[in-house]
C-alpha cells in the first residue's frame, strides 16, 4: 500500500501542572497506564498507523522519554543471563519500527509553539500531530491516523482534526468544532472554539488529540498572538485556516476508539483502572478485588 504520511510530531514539553505532585520530577507522558508509560501507547500507535519517523518536542527536565526509547545494552545483558527471553522482547518492542528524533521547546509557549518547532523536521510534506499525553483506543487499537491521512488526500484538505462527542457540560473544557455539514463520520469545519463559555458551544464535538496538517500550518502558528496565559495556541492556527477559506475537515472518532486524555487526575485514574480491568493476566484478579473494595466501603459523593 502506498504509504500516505510519514512523518509525526509529539509534543510532550508541556509542564503538567495539572497532575503536580506527580509531575514535579518526572514528565507526564511517562506516567504508566497499567503495564506502559503513556508516551508508548502513543508511539505504538503511530507505528501501526504506518508513521516511519517520530520528532518529540521535549522540555527541560524529559529526558526520561528519550532514554525510554533507546536501547540499554546493560539490561539486555542481564536478561540476557537470567533468560527472561519473554521480557526481552517487550523491550525491543520499546525500540519500534521507527526513527526517532528530539527536538526542544525552550520556553512552554503552548501547544501551537510546540508544534512549530518541528518545521524543519516536517519540511515540505504533509504530517501527523499527536498530543503525548492522549491515548487513542483502549491499549491504543486505533487506525484512526490513517482514515485521517486517507480522507487529508482524498479531499485535499490542509487539515484533518479527530474529534470526539463530549457531553454538553463538558464542552467548556475543550477546543470545539462548529460545523459546516456532516456527511456520516466527516465533519466540514466552519469554525473553531476554545473552551466556549457554559451553554454556548456551537457543537458537542471536541477536537482529540489527533491532526493531519500541510505544512501550511506553520504560517498559520506564525501569525497567532499569545493569548492571556502567554500561549501560542494551535487551535488558533486551525481557525485561520478556517478563515481563509481552506479546507479543514474532522473526523469523528467511533466509540471503541475513544481518546483517553491523561492531563488531569479524574481521566488519569479512569484510564489506569479501565486499561488494568483489560489486562488479560491481570485484570481478572484487579476485577475481583475491585470488586470486594466497593461491597465493603460504599463509594461516598
Ligand atoms: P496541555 O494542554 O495538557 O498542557 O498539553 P500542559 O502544560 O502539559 O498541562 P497543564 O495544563 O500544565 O496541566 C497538551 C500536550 O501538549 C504538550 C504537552 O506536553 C501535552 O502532551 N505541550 C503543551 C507542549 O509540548 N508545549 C507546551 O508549551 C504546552
Amino acid at each position: 500500500m502506498q504509504k500516505l504520511i510519514r512523518s509525526a510530531i509529539v509534543p510532550v514539553a508541556g509542564l503538567g501542572t495539572r497532575l503536580l505532585p506527580a509531575t514535579k520530577s518526572q514528565p507526564k507522558e511517562m506516567l504508566p497506564v497499567a503495564r506502559k508509560p503513556i508516551v508508548q501507547y502513543v508511539a505504538e500507535e503511530l507505528v501501526a498507523n504506518g508513521i516511519e519517523q517520530i520528532l518529540f518536542i521535549t522540555g527541560r527536565g524529559k529526558s526520561s522519554i528519550e532514554n525510554h526509547f533507546d536501547h540499554d545494552p546493560e539490561l539486555a545483558r542481564l536478561l540476557q543471563s537470567a533468560n527472561k527471553h519473554e521480557l526481552m522482547e517487550q523491550l525491543n518492542a520499546v525500540e519500534l519500527n521507527a526513527k526517532f528524533f528530539y527536538t526542544r521547546q525552550r520556553l512552554q509557549r503552548g501547544l501551537g509553539d510546540a508544534v512549530l518547532c518541528g518545521e524543519n523536521f516536517a519540511g515540505e510534506e504533509p504530517f501527523v500531530v499527536a498530543l503525548g499525553d492522549s491515548i487513542i483506543g483502549l491499549h491504543a487499537n486505533s487506525q484512526a491516523v490513517s482514515r485521517m491521512a486517507e480522507l487529508f488526500h482524498a479531499k485535499r484538505a490542509s487539515c484533518v482534526l479527530a474529534v470526539e462527542e463530549v457531553p454538553p457540560e463538558e464542552t467548556v473544557h475543550y477546543g470545539i468544532v462548529e460545523p459546516a455539514d456532516v456527511d456520516g463520520d466527516v465533519v466540514r469545519v466552519a469554525n473553531l472554539v476554545e473552551k466556549p463559555a457554559p451553554g454556548s458551544a456551537p457543537s458537542n464535538l471536541a477536537i482529540a488529540g489527533r491532526y493531519v496538517f500541510s505544512p501550511l500550518i506553520f504560517d498559520m502558528i506564525r501569525r497567532v498572538r499569545p493569548d492571556a496565559r502567554g500561549e501560542i495556541q494551535l487551535t488558533d492556527a486551525i481557525q485561520f485556516m478556517c478563515e481563509e477559506g481552506r479546507r479543514v475537515l474532522a473526523l469523528k472518532l467511533p466509540p471503541d476508539e475513544k481518546r483517553y486524555d491523561i492531563g488531569n487526575f479524574a481521566s488519569y485514574f479512569g484510564t489506569f483502572v479501565e486499561f488494568a480491568l483489560a489486562d488479560p493476566e491481570y485484570g481478572p484478579g484487579l476485577r475481583a478485588a475491585l470488586e470486594r473494595l466497593l461491597a465493603r466501603a460504599p463509594v461516598r459523593s
